[in-house]
């Protein structure tokens, strides 16, 4: 698998190979732009937010009840296993791509807090709701010992980690805190681990009790949920983690946060609110949201505004559109 590093990359051969090399997608770029006869090629299909494309539309307009006008479009199997709303666990995989964009949170992060080393990655979707979480975190009197300690994994790392944590706590622990190779949602860049640093070094677990616990009880306004909560393990099959945070935009994370539910609980209930039925509305610290489920890999987008879509990774299309003020 292919990761792309956004921001700062590195080369062995310097300044003269990365001029040979513009030069070169340079020439590239302009063949490849013109067709035998020398005219431009037509354009190319728009990229949704998420990444799918749009293929072609399925039908003529559809307007919503509240009024937004929609086209049924077909985005691809790959855009079930896309977006900010995938479940991942034990049971529901995570489908790694070809490529997956990752940024280095070194390079990204503000002031507010600390990173473990410049290795650990996260999705460029969540990394700028990282830095808001943490700079409010400051702003309303928190101390700079936030020190993020995982994002990003691949299977083989997770695969070490199970080990070692079998090794070292025992087969039942292991089971109890860390995922399966391929069940872990670190694979999906959305997800962030605390830990504590304090200024002369010493070092803690993060619980988010004391001061932190303004993190875990205001993280949704952020777009961040407490992935792990005591209580739900039947659900999730994972053991109470206040240091594990998932991100799923704004108004997702406020709604579970205000109904109390778990991803795999909200997933679920999304589903009763399908493009043909009743839709759900969210309103959270970003706006008032219009929120429909498509079963399968085409769905209802708005002609317009402000919306977005994502994958499941089990069967179907969550499609959340911002509401005009
Ligand atoms: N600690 C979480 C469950 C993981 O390993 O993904």
């Amino acid at each position: 698998m292919n990761k792309n590093y956004r921001g700062r990359r590195r080369t062995p051969y310097g300044p003269a190979l990365i001029l040979l090399v513009l030069a070169a997608l340079a020439a590239g770029a302009f063949f490849l732009s013109r067709r035998p006869d020398g005219s431009p090629p037509p354009q190319s299909s728009p990229v949704l937010p998420g990444g799918a494309d749009v293929r072609t539309p399925l039908s003529e307009h559809v307007v919503t009840p509240s009024g937004i006008p929609c086209t049924r479009r077909e985005l691809g199997e790959e855009a079930l296993y896309t977006g900010e709303l995938i479940l991942v666990n034990n049971q529901v995989l995570y489908r790694f791509p070809q490529e997956q964009e990752l940024v280095s949170i070194y390079e990204e992060k503000s002031d507010g807090y600390f990173v473990r080393d410049m290795e650990v990655f996260l999705s460029p979707t969540a990394m700028p709701a990282l830095n808001s979480l943490l700079d409010a975190f400051r702003a309303q009197g928190g101390g700079k010992t936030i020190n993020v300690v995982a994002g990003y994994r691949d299977r083989a790392y997770q695969q070490h980690l199970f080990d070692q944590s079998a090794q070292r706590n025992g087969q039942d622990h292991a089971e109890k805190y860390v995922a399966q190779p391929g069940g872990s949602e670190h694979h999906t860049g959305l997800v962030v681990d605390f830990s504590i640093l304090h200024a002369d070094g010493s070092s803690g677990d993060y619980d988010g009790s004391g001061e932190y616990a303004w993190i875990n009880e205001n993280c949704q306004d952020y777009g961040w949920v407490v992935r792990y909560e005591e209580g739900k393990e039947a659900l999730t099959g994972i053991w109470d983690e206040p240091w594990h945070f998932r991100y799923v935009g704004v108004p997702h994370a406020t709604e579970m946060a205000r109904r109390g539910l778990c991803l795999e609980e909200y997933i679920d209930l999304l589903r009763q609110y399908p493009f043909d039925g009743e839709h759900l509305t969210i309103q959270c610290a970003a706006g008032t949201y219009e929120v429909w489920f498509c079963q399968g890999s085409a769905a209802y987008l708005p002609d317009s505004g402000e919306w977005s879509v994502s994958g499941n990774n089990v069967d179907g299309l969550v499609v959340t559109c911002k509401t005009p003020e």
